[in-house]
């Protein structure tokens, strides 16, 4: 007989939420509400070819990068799904500039939601995998609708995080400080099911390296001698998809290496910190893995403006451990 029990994550986030005993429901009610988000944009990423509705917006968003429909489309989904539930200050997002209020019409709570709506939107038109990563903080500026303040918390100060991934099948993957728990959705119940409970990052068999190895030339001599040095081990191979939340998963469960780290042309590094590689460092920290800017934690990086830069070193710990020793005494 089949022990397996089947936990939907709406079951899974309440049981979460008991670990916080003075929780009333706010957390479970966020985390729920942002499984509905991602249903939604899911939905539209896979009727994306047939409506016609990718390609380019027409302008560009605030890092100065074509946005596609789909951003626009998947911004507005979480932004709707989360303005009114009376449990956030404010939000923040890599597709508007500054922060965003909750409108005054609705109750404000104690939690600030960071977000990228949609990640590697590079892909979209081509069917490839893309994402939507967000990080969950308590607010800490006593303002009742939040401040930029609340929004440059460092990482560590998260607690909660979580990305989608919109792959061959889609799936949700959060924690909330006590483990790395996956759900797929089953698109004919419209839930998403438990289905890779407590991740571990594995000590790859192989040593899998996943970069934009078109930069190395921009890159410093750490970087390079890191990957030279890589590429002599006869167990090395590498993957990149281009999609930040893919290439992480694929780091997540498979273990190896993921960076994007500074170069000659982006002197910071191409990812942003708040809501990319904040959320997806305490994800991989929580699965037994590493996230460095290069000397050090991602999460212990006090951010100074929403769509600050960072280099980004995330995998299994002992490879981040040796890219950093490759980048000792570069910054
Ligand atoms: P976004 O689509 O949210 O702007 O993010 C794009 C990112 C990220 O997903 C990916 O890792 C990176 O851009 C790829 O950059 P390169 O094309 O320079 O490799
Ligand atoms: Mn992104
Ligand atoms: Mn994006």
């Amino acid at each position: 007989m089949n022990e397996t029990h089947l936990v939907t994550i709406d079951r899974h986030i309440i049981d979460e939420e008991r670990r916080f005993p003075d929780a009333r429901g706010a957390f479970s009610n966020i985390l729920t509400d942002m499984a509905l988000a991602a249903k939604v944009i899911s939905r539209e990423v896979n009727m994306a070819g047939l409506l016609d509705i990718v390609g380019q917006a027409g302008h560009r968003n605030v890092q100065g990068e074509q946005v596609q429909k789909l951003d626009v489309f998947a911004q507005n989904v979480i932004y709707r799904a989360m303005d009114h539930n009376g449990h956030l200050a404010c939000m923040a997002s890599e597709e508007v500039e500054d922060i965003i209020p909750i409108p005054e019409k609705f109750p404000t709570g104690d939690y600030v939601l960071v977000f990228d709506p949609l990640d590697g939107s590079s892909n979209i038109d081509v069917n490839v995998s893309i994402g939507t990563i967000f990080g969950l903080y308590r607010k800490v500026s006593g303002q009742a609708r939040g401040t930029l303040e609340d929004c440059l918390q460092s990482g560590v100060r998260q607690i909660a995080a979580g990305y989608v991934v919109y792959g061959s099948s889609t799936m949700m993957v959060y924690t909330a400080g006590a483990g790395v728990h996956g759900f797929t959705l089953d698109p004919s119940i419209g839930e998403f099911i438990l289905s890779h409970p407590d991740i571990r990052v594995p000590e790859a068999e192989i040593t899998l390296y996943s970069t934009n190895e078109a930069y190395y030339h921009r890159w410093t001599p750490g970087v390079r001698a890191f990957v030279d040095g890589l590429r002599t081990r006869e167990d090395c191979s590498a993957r990149y998809v281009g999609s930040l939340v893919t290439d992480v998963h694929r780091t997540l469960l498979r273990g190896g290496i993921f960076f994007y780290p500074r170069d000659s042309r982006s002197p910071d590094g191409k990812l942003r910190l708040v809501y990319e590689a904040n959320p997806l460092a305490m994800i991989m920290e929580q699965a037994g893995g590493r996230a460095s800017h290069g000397a050090g934690r991602v999460l212990e990086l006090t951010p100074t403006s929403l769509h600050q830069r960072t280099p980004l070193f995330i995998g299994s710990a002992r490879l981040v451990e040796e890219v950093e020793a490759c980048l000792a005494g570069e910054s």
